[in-house]
């Protein structure tokens, strides 16, 4: 197993092995994680989220992920919501119950391990701009996720300005998210066509209110981005991501290397 103890060697991107669990409305994922390399270093377990997926449930499957792992340090863990000092705030796509409540106290006790929280897309945004398409960018670069939600993270000069929620903003006067997430695409049965043009307007959207330099497109979908870009008319850069669905789970177990 790959330990350090030095923030420099992690700066350095001296490997370091950390367990990174990402959180989602239907399935609760755990990998190890060589955060010098940006690589899983074991295979993904996959655990279906508890339905009512409360705060006690949601905590002893990340319990039994980290078991799994026979894991004994800290743990990065992703979650689908706002999270300020480790208290979630919002609760989207997942039970109510998670609003207020203090995530990190519960799955570090539910796993014996101090466990750093953080939303899931800026947690994804984390691992683009270290391993990703974010690559070595330092202007202004937004990081949309596709999936059940949309998820967002907003980078300056290579640093993240968390939870900023841009799947919330209103468009034609609806919550975003219901029109560009993957879900909305599935469930309303949108062509890609059309898919592409409601995304089209949450970008124009995020041009004006930031003028960015970058956006990357994540989330599952991202890597049938053939089929939809062809139809986003946007001003700025735009690429797809390149971690996909491990991006979540690399890019918390980086972050909690720091508490290492
Ligand atoms: C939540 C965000 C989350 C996104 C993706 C949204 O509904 O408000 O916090 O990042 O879904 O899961």
């Amino acid at each position: 197993m790959l330990k350090c103890s030095d923030q420099s060697q992690i700066e350095q991107g001296e490997q370091m092995e950390i367990l990174g669990v990402d959180i989602g409305g239907s399935g609760i994922k755990g990998a190890l994680v060589d955060t010098g390399a940006g690589e899983f270093s074991s295979e993904r377990l996959r655990i279906a989220t508890p339905q009512p997926s409360t705060p006690a449930a949601v905590a002893a499957v990340v319990g039994q992920i980290s078991a799994h792992f026979g894991w004994n340090a800290p743990i990065g863990c992703t979650f689908p919501a706002v999270v300020k000092n480790g208290v979630t705030m919002t609760a989207a796509n997942v039970d109510d119950a998670w609003i207020g409540a203090d995530a990190a106290g519960l799955l570090s006790e539910a796993t014996g391990n101090r466990t750093l929280v953080l939303n899931d897309a800026d947690a994804a945004g984390i691992a683009e701009m270290r391993f990703g398409a974010g690559r070595g960018r330092r202007d202004l670069v937004i990081i949309l996720t596709l999936g059940t939600g949309v998820g967002s993270s907003l980078f300056i000069d290579g640093r993240l300005l968390p939870n900023s929620e841009f799947g919330h903003l209103q468009i034609r006067g609806k919550d975003a998210e219901w029109r560009t997430s993957e879900r909305a695409r599935i469930e309303k049965g949108y062509s890609w066509k059309q898919w592409g043009k409601r995304i089209s307007e949450h970008l124009a959207y995020l041009e004006f209110l930031l003028s960015p330099d970058l956006f990357i497109i994540g989330g599952g979908v991202s890597k049938r981005y053939k089929k939809f870009f062809r139809h986003i008319d946007c001003e700025t850069e735009i690429v797809p991501a390149q971690l996909r669905n491990r991006a979540g789970i690399i890019g918390a177990a980086v972050a909690a290397a720091a508490l290492r």
